[in-house]
């Protein structure tokens, strides 16, 4: 059953300040924005779409294209880079045949780069979705991101 983006703006439309919430569960059930999502917002809280994507360009939370299944970000901060994080990073990017930033066509991987994860003692670090992962290697990562779906059928 699709979801319909007018249902999830409608409890905001009338609340001051309305459209940051409305954006936030636009995004939660849908995945990103999109540019019909925009058009919509613009008329239900009377306002430019320009104004629209002012908001949405400003947060970096806000995303305007789909994003992976598993998104994996790499702590490039200084603790890391003295552990290599930016071979991992070129490595990754390799394997994935991605840049950073990039979500494969399947939707299954978006690569991120990230300041501190807060597991400095042990990098490289990277996360995957919720998982902080140590001493990071691309192989590591593979086998996180295939034990993670072989758990889900
Ligand atoms: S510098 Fe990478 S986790 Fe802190």
């Amino acid at each position: 059953m699709s979801i319909d983006s007018s249902n999830i703006i409608k409890p905001f439309v009338e609340k001051k300040g309305g459209l940051m919430p409305a954006l936030h569960a636009l995004q939660h059930h849908l995945g990103f924005i999109s540019k019909d999502n925009i058009a919509e917002l613009a008329i239900a809280f009377n306002c430019s779409q320009a104004e629209v994507i002012d908001v949405i360009t400003f947060y970096d939370d806000f995303r305007l294209v789909p994003i992976g299944k598993n998104i994996i970000k790499i702590c490039q901060a200084e603790a890391c880079q003295s552990q290599n994080c930016k071979q991992l990073l070129s490595d990754l990017t390799s394997y994935f045949s991605l840049e950073m930033g990039e979500t494969s066509d399947d939707l299954n991987v978006t690569l991120k780069e990230v300041f501190c994860l807060g597991n400095c003692a042990v990098g490289p670090s990277v996360m995957i979705n919720d998982t902080v992962i140590g001493e990071a290697t691309t192989e590591k990562i593979i086998s996180h991101l295939k034990n993670d779906a072989t758990q889900k059928l």
